[in-house]
């Protein structure tokens, strides 16, 4: 435990046990929590304190929880979220536009003024220069003065789906109700989080990095959980990581991080800090209640010491409103694209008799690995009333999407096939 709050044991351990009674009320036994955070319990409560050390430089104001306009043709709201409408997609390229893509917040967007911004990489993993500070610091100017790369990459949140544990299996799992529009595709642009790194002087032996938003803490059932951050290993960082200040040729939307965010390709969404002000670089393992008690597989399926969340599997959608009509006896060009997490995709296949027969549909334009490729398929429905389309993806290592998925407690990782209603006539 660091040496600041050592002397304030008794303070955190009561605020852990209060986080411990809520994690039990949403189905988490305290035995389970403590086997997977075990002495960490009381620092990872007290995250905020450790949060308050990051920069002052960025200035937020309070406002409505998504700042971009969500026209209900475009989105379905739930509260600091915004779902994308699958069939809004059918008109749109291979990216989402900025203005259609889905917003996960956990609180709300802070308005940054990027002339102060500043992020700040510091921690035991640096060898910094004899007086030089405690950290290393750069402005957007000295972040746009380094070498750009593009990236093609999805943003998809690890609850993409949960919904279908409810309407599909029966067993409701808690958190935002999305159907599968908690996903979407953009060009970023900016710095790779390895240059910067090697700029802060990493070190050989660092084994985590945690970068961290500047949005406000979260407070969840009366607990201060501190700032968004989740450690992401030096081996994913090093490789990949994108620090983006362009989303789709514009600067980052305030929605989606502005003025710099991380993208981490093929993983969860939550790896992908927006609004980022700092990042700790460790030769000691971290945790954050992101990457302990959320964001892993809780539920009777999943040992206890499950990892925490990484890649996403592999999935597929419709660009197509759920219960839409289509018209009998008539050739109609169904559209739709299929991720993963790992690797680009091998095969899209649908069915329309309910997974009695299954048909290959035709993959066109990009398929990069940790993006999408889109799909089409010609089906002439030929009995009248409701019915079903499923769609089934198949990676390029083999994973395809099975028939259901086991339960977790939180709805993670949702890859079984989904049924999508229509009704023709
Ligand atoms: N970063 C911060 N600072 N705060 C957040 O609430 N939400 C995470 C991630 N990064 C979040 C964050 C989650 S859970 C997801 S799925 C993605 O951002 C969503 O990115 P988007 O809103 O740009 O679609």
């Amino acid at each position: 435990m660091p040496d600041e709050l050592r002397d304030e044991e008794s303070y955190l351990a009561a605020r852990a046990e209060q986080f411990a009674a809520r994690m039990e009320s949403e189905g988490v036994s305290r035995k389970k929590l403590l086997q997977l955070v075990g002495g960490a319990l009381p620092l990872l409560v007290g995250g905020n304190r450790l949060a308050a050390a990051g920069p002052a430089a960025a200035q937020t104001s309070p406002g409505p929880p998504i700042r971009k306009p969500l026209p209900p043709e475009w989105f379905v709201p739930f509260g600091t979220n915004a779902e994308t409408r699958w069939d809004s997609l059918a008109e749109v390229g291979y990216e989402v536009p900025n203005d259609r893509f889905f917003v996960r917040n956990h609180t709300a967007t802070p308005m940054i003024d990027p002339d102060t911004w500043r992020l700040r990489v510091f921690g035991g993993g640096l060898k910094l220069r004899p007086g030089s500070g405690d950290s290393v610091e750069f402005s957007l100017r000295d972040l746009k003065r380094l070498r750009s790369k593009k990236l093609t990459a999805f943003i998809e949140c690890a609850g993409n789906g949960r919904s279908f544990f409810a309407s599909q299996q029966g067993t409701p799992a808690s958190g935002t109700q999305w159907a599968l529009g908690a996903v979407g595709v953009a060009e970023w642009r900016g710095v790779p989080l390895s240059d910067v790194l090697d700029r802060a002087r990493i070190t050989k032996d660092a084994v985590d990095v945690l970068p961290q938003g500047l949005d406000s803490n979260v407070l969840s059932g009366g607990v201060d959980m501190g700032k968004v951050r989740r450690p992401l290993p030096v081996a994913k960082a090093l490789d990949d990581v994108l620090l983006a200040y362009e989303m789709n040729g514009a600067p980052l939307p305030p929605d989606h991080g502005f003025p710099v965010r991380l993208v981490v390709p093929g993983w969860v969404g939550i790896a992908s800090i927006k609004w980022l002000g700092q990042i700790e670089v460790s030769t000691q393992p971290l945790f954050s209640p992101w990457n302990t008690t959320s964001y892993r597989m809780f539920g009777p399926d999943y040992p206890t010491d499950s990892p925490p969340l990484t890649n996403q599997p592999v999935k597929s959608a419709l660009e197509l409103a759920r219960g839409a009509v289509l018209p009998l006896g008539r050739r109609t060009t169904l559209t739709g694209r299929a991720w993963s997490g790992s690797a680009p995709i091998r095969r899209v296949e649908v069915s329309t008799d309910r997974g009695a027969t299954w048909a290959e549909a035709k993959i066109y334009g990009g398929n990069r690995p940790g993006a999408w490729t889109r799909w089409r398929f010609k089906f002439e429905p030929s009995k009248p009333g409701p019915s079903e389309i499923w769609t089934r993806a198949t990676d390029e290592d083999g994973r395809t999407q099975p028939p259901s998925v086991s339960f977790n407690t939180f709805g993670y990782l949702y890859s079984a096939v989904v049924r999508h209603p229509i009704d023709v006539h």
